[in-house]
């Protein structure tokens, strides 16, 4: 297979931006998806329009820091298509802020649902993929997984992490047939910033979105990754708008 019909794909934080974006775009393909996130008014609406549009989805509510829940999701996947083809692990959360400020809960939330979330996406998807010798882990990272700015020290830790855990991922499922792609996205236009709790910074950081580009520029870069032939990987992708500088 090397196009994205009849692919079964999982997609966390489907409720909305990039993910909700990606939904589309794959389902349009003729891809199966199997939708994920907290919010289940959000991924009913989607699937709902996904299936009047013609395309497959199903839904099953998920908070990705939960382990048990993760695994509850492979489970759910493998039980309504019998494999799993492509795991998009896109959940994430930005509370920017400067490290002085001490907002020890938004630390543990980003560890919890960017880095941890990956681990258990990658774990909930893994064994089942080696078992068949074939598989697809897309994990979204950021341009703040490349650089770090102001307030984004632990943003930008986490998406370093979510950078190396993918490329540790590579190096040892490689020989297994199982492809790993690392999408970093520079300013997209989405509810990304609606997590930063100081005002003052928020509306900077708002004001700097001005240039963002559509959630579907990133989604077409993961339907390129996943349309490319089984013996080529996509290994890592930035995309940001042209005009972008950093
Ligand atoms: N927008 C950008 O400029 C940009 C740039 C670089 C990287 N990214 C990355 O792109 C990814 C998607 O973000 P976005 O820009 O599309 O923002 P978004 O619109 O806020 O979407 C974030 C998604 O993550 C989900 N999510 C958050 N916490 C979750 C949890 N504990 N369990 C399950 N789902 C959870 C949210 O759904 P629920 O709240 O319903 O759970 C939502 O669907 C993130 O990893 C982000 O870091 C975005």
């Amino acid at each position: 297979m090397s196009d994205i019909q009849d692919r079964i794909v999982i997609i966390t934080g489907a409720s909305s931006g990039i993910g909700e974006a990606t939904a589309k775009e794959l389902a349009s393909k003729g891809a199966k998806v199997i939708l994920a996130a907290r919010r289940e008014d959000r991924l009913q609406k989607l699937q709902q329009e996904i299936e009047s549009s013609g395309g497959q989805a199903v839904y099953k509510v998920t908070d990705v820091a939960s382990h048990e829940q993760m695994e509850e999701l492979a489970a759910y996947a493998l039980k309504e298509f019998g494999k799993i083809d492509v795991m998009v692990n896109n959940a994430g959360v930005m509370p920017l802020s400067p490290v002085h400020e001490k907002k020890i809960h938004e630390w543990d939330a980003m560890i919890d649902i960017n880095i941890k979330g990956v681990l258990y996406g990658i774990a909930a998807v893994l064994p089942s993929m080696r078992e068949r010798k074939e598989g697809h882990i897309i994990n979204v990272s950021s341009i703040a997984g490349h650089l770090v700015f102001p307030a984004s020290a632990v943003y930008s830790g986490t998406k370093f992490a979510v950078r190396a855990i993918t490329e540790g991922l590579r190096i040892e499922e490689c020989g297994n047939n199982i492809r790993t792609t690392i999408i970093s996205p520079g300013s997209i236009a989405t509810e990304l910033t609606q997590a930063i709790s100081g005002s003052e910074l928020k509306a900077a950081i708002i004001e700097e979105t001005k240039i963002a580009i559509e959630p579907a520029s990133i989604a077409r870069a993961i339907g390129f990754a996943i349309e490319q032939p089984a013996d080529v990987a996509v290994n890592e992708m930035i995309v940001r708008p042209t005009i972008q500088q950093l």
